[in-house]
């Protein structure tokens, strides 16, 4: 976004016109939103307009509910899911320093610290998305400037760090071409009197220095990120899976069930990607008084059931050697159909399966897809929930 347009929508003519609109105004047809709002701005205004309007409308559908903020497409893409902001910034609030975010963008993490009337201040480099921040977060100090170089003292603040991860064209997978790049934002945390660096979910675990905790944070079915925290409260080399919203987790500090393999019992359970990413599968197991079926695939098994927020538990119903010939004789023969496929150390991609095996009716069923001991296994299954005497 240029600077005039982000100087128009802070301006109180701005305000006001925005004020104006229709909350639902995004859905409209964006030609025909620029063409009604004309009539009354002039045109670089009513297309400012109508972008914060199809902006607002995306963030809605993104966050469940309209953030009430100034906003770009960058910088809407990069925001932080409101609930993980204020997840972060509780136990920010809780170490009781003022916080510094040095790469605040528009706001969404900024604006979750000073919800909680933590001092906040914020560091962006990009002129416009300054200005729109500022708007967003008014009790928040936010200085134009460059995050490797912050006119403040880390030593005794809490930092964020959120380094862009896409330039105009493209999203990059490589640290180093992060910006801030990696091994900035490593440095500059680890010179904090304490601080979060939010990194994308697949980063590799080689990467977190020993000095600091990790946190991979799921929201619903999806991977939001891994957080490295370092500083005051951290215990080093932590790993912590967390599921939100209910703000179910797991650390590293707990048991874990032996290494050793053992044969599929009466029920599976799948873990969640962020007891995965977190490497807490064993530890996950020995909550549930499970076993793993395999060292290198995190399905796990009982002969009782057990419930977890952290896994999806399943009913046993047949195991079978992958073949697709057998499993659609299997599926006819029971009366069921592949209802949802799932897989881990699998070749065949769920929906791939599902075209070979064909349409079927009847009562629908869970294909776990898997390799145990070498051998391509299926187990067919149906999903349990919270009691299995209550089946969904
Ligand atoms: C991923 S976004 C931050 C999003 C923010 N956490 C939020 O929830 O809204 C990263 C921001 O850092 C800014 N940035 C990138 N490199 C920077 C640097 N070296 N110094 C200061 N800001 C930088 C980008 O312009 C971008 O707005």
């Amino acid at each position: 976004m240029d600077i005039e347009r982000a100087r128009y929508l802070v301006s109180p003519a701005g305000r006001a016109a925005l004020a104006a609109m229709p909350l639902d105004a995004g859905r409209d047809d964006p030609n025909r939103l620029v063409t009604s709002l004309r009539k009354a701005h002039p045109p670089a205004e009513a297309s400012a307009l109508a972008e914060q309007a199809s902006l607002r409308s995306k963030a809605a559908g993104r966050f469940g509910h309209d953030p009430a903020m100034l906003l770009t497409a960058p910088g809407l893409e990069m925001m932080t899911h409101p609930l993980v902001a204020e997840r972060r910034a509780r136990r920010l609030a809780s170490l009781a320093f003022p916080v510094a975010d040095l790469t605040c963008g528009l706001g969404g993490d900024l604006r979750a610290c000073a919800e909680l009337g933590i001092g906040a201040a914020g560091i962006e480099r990009d002129p416009a998305t300054a200005i729109l921040a500022r708007a967003n977060v008014p009790a928040a100090d936010i200085i134009l400037g460059e995050a490797a170089r912050p006119p403040l003292h880390p030593g005794s603040l809490a930092i964020i760090l959120d380094p862009s991860r896409r330039d105009a064209a493209r999203r990059t997978f490589d640290p180093a071409a992060f910006s801030p790049p990696w091994d900035t934002c490593i440095g500059l945390l680890s010179a904090a009197r304490a601080g979060a660096l939010k990194a994308p979910p697949g980063l590799d675990r080689e990467r977190v220095p020993a000095w600091a905790e990790m946190e991979a944070v799921q929201l619903g079915a999806g991977m939001r990120e891994v957080t490295l925290w370092a500083g005051d409260g951290v215990a080093p080399g932590l790993r912590r899976a967390v599921l939100l919203p209910a703000g179910a987790d797991l650390t590293s500090d707990a048991p874990e069930c032996p290494e050793e393999p053992a044969p599929i019992g009466r029920y599976l359970f799948d873990p969640e990607s962020c007891v995965t990413r977190a490497g807490l599968v064993r530890h996950l197991a020995h909550r549930l008084g499970a076993w793993m079926l395999d060292s290198q695939v995190a399905y796990l098994s009982t002969d009782t059931p057990a419930f977890d927020p952290l896994a999806a538990t399943f009913e046993v119903l047949e195991v079978v050697p992958f073949s697709v010939r057998r499993l659609k004789e299997l599926l006819a023969t029971r009366g069921w159909h592949a209802g949802e496929i799932r897989r881990r150390a699998f070749p065949v991609e769920p929906d791939e399966l599902r075209r070979l095996l064909g349409r079927a009716k009847g009562e629908p069923v869970t294909l776990l897809c898997t390799t145990i001991a070498g051998g391509r296994t299926v187990v067919v299954a149906r999903r349990l929930r919270e009691n299995p005497l209550h089946r969904a």
